[in-house]
């Protein structure tokens, strides 16, 4: 176990804060006393969630940076905007995500779902190194799901250009994530970054909502059904962004460390997703200054 010390004047990095559980993880943060960016795609919805959560929480240390994460120049932009104003960092979530129903390409020519749930999450994290090491205790905790359960990768079409699911995409990204932040915590656990990961329950979220049609109403019914508060997946959030220990490179249910499907305990596939996402991400990479 790692841990880490907390400080009142934490630089909180949050992906997605500004609906669902990213919006109550930030709103936790921020009550502690975080200075906290907030990270979202709707510039008016972000607008809204700062002007909201300053007032709720009384924390004048918050701020909003508009991204679309599906694209990999706006994520390199985002990490030179932070990188920039925030020479440390102690804490990067990375949370923003979302199923979608039909096929579809960012302009860069990437599988929406691939891109934003995961090479968003790996491009991100990898730009971000250097003010995440000057923390001397830097976290990084990445949004997974128990959906990873019963899937695999399939290398040769990890942007699922045959028989696209979006569940299965789904799926595979969140998959995607746990070996990402096992293949991080192996790399970056010594120099004093601890990475975790985690599901926070099936909530009920927007998540989802955007696709419309039948999809979105049988996921609205199962959320009246079934689905836990939004409050209680981003406490479960805040709990891996706060709490002083943590097991380097987990995944945790219901704040307890938890074992994933062993799909996703496969170093050899954590290894290979990692050499691919290098690969297609190194044109945003390129000439890091610092
Ligand atoms: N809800 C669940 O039951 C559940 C279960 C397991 C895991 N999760 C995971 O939890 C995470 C958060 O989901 P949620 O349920 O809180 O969903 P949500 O209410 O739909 O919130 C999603 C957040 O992600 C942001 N986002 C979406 N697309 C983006 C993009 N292209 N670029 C930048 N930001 C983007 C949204 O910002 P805008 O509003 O500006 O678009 C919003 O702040 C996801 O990773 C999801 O996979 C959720």
């Amino acid at each position: 176990m790692s841990s880490a010390p907390i400080s009142a004047e934490r630089v909180s990095v949050i992906t997605g804060a500004t609906s669902g559980i990213g919006r109550i993880a930030a709103a936790g943060l921020a009550r502690r006393g975080d200075r906290v960016i907030l990270i979202g795609r709707d510039p008016a919805r972000g607008q809204a969630s700062l002007a909201q959560l300053t007032a709720e929480t009384g924390n004048p240390g918050l701020s909003f940076i508009a991204a679309d994460l599906s694209s990999m120049a706006e994520v390199r932009r985002l990490a030179d905007r932070l990188r920039a104003d925030h020479p440390r960092i102690d804490l990067l979530v990375n949370n923003a995500g979302a199923l979608f129903q039909l096929r579809q390409e960012s302009a860069e020519g990437l599988e929406l779902t691939f891109a934003l749930n995961h090479l968003a999450y790996f491009l991100l994290s990898d730009l971000l190194l250097e003010p995440l090491r000057q923390s001397g205790a830097g976290r990084v905790v990445n949004v997974a799901s128990t959906a990873h359960r019963g899937a695999n990768l399939d290398f040769d079409d990890l942007q699922t250009t045959r028989g696209y699911s979006g569940w299965r995409a789904y799926q595979r990204s969140k998959l995607a994530n746990i070996l990402f932040t096992r293949a991080f915590a192996q790399r970056y656990a010594a120099s004093g970054i601890v990475t975790a990961c985690l599901h926070p329950g099936f909530v009920a979220t927007r998540f989802g909502d955007a696709n419309g049609g039948l999809f979105a109403l049988a996921l609205g019914a199962a959320k009246r059904l079934f689905a836990e508060s939004a409050e209680t997946g981003g406490q479960r959030l805040l709990f891996l962004a706060t709490t002083p220990t943590l097991e380097p490179g987990g995944y945790y249910a219901k704040n307890a460390l938890t074992n994933p499907s062993a799909a996703a305990r496969s170093e050899a596939s954590a290894e290979r997703l990692w050499q691919i996402s290098l690969d297609l991400t190194h044109p945003w990479r390129e000439e890091l200054g610092g």
